[in-house]
């Protein structure tokens, strides 16, 4: 069984797009194990894109998803379970930059790139494949938060 983050990000939670992206992800009929909303700190931020923490756009990618660009510093994590788990949540997400992202996908219906802020804010994150989907769920979840 595989296991895959989602992070619902400050853009669609204060475009109060949560429930509606819960509702799409669900077409892939993956069993949703942890749920819970986050107060985003810097820290858990830069561990969660550690992998990055070269890139000319990190910061932007830290004060976007603690919340700097839209005074909403919360986040829904999702931890799903199921057969392909990742690559199934990757499908209904879009590529990364919602104008390349296909018109039905999540990010390409609801994501949009800020030109004043210079950032992407592309409303969810998903895991790009199992090994950093383990990285990932570690850091945000628990054991003992996860249903059985
Ligand atoms: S890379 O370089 O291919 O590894 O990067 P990529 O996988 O495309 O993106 C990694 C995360 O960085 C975000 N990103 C950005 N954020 C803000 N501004 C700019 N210009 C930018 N470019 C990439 C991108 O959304 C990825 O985060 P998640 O949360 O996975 O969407």
């Amino acid at each position: 069984m595989e296991r895959t983050l989602v992070l619902i990000k400050p853009d669609a939670v204060v475009k109060g797009l949560s429930g509606q992206i819960i509702f799409e992800l669900e077409r892939t009929n993956l069993r949703m194990v942890g749920l819970k909303l986050v107060n985003v700190k810097k820290e858990l931020a830069e561990k969660h894109y550690e992998e990055h923490k070269e890139k000319a756009f990190f910061e932007k990618l830290i004060t976007h998803l603690t919340g700097g660009f839209h005074n909403n510093s919360n986040v829904v994590a999702i931890c799903y379970e199921g057969e392909d788990a990742v690559q199934k949540i990757r499908n209904l997400a879009g590529k990364t930059f919602p104008d390349e992202a296909e018109y039905c996908s999540i990010r390409g219906r609801y994501g949009r790139y800020n030109h004043k802020t210079d950032c992407v804010e592309n409303v969810i994150h998903a895991s790009d494949s199992p090994e950093s989907a383990k990285r990932e769920i570690s850091i945000w979840f628990k054991e003992e938060e996860f249903v059985h």
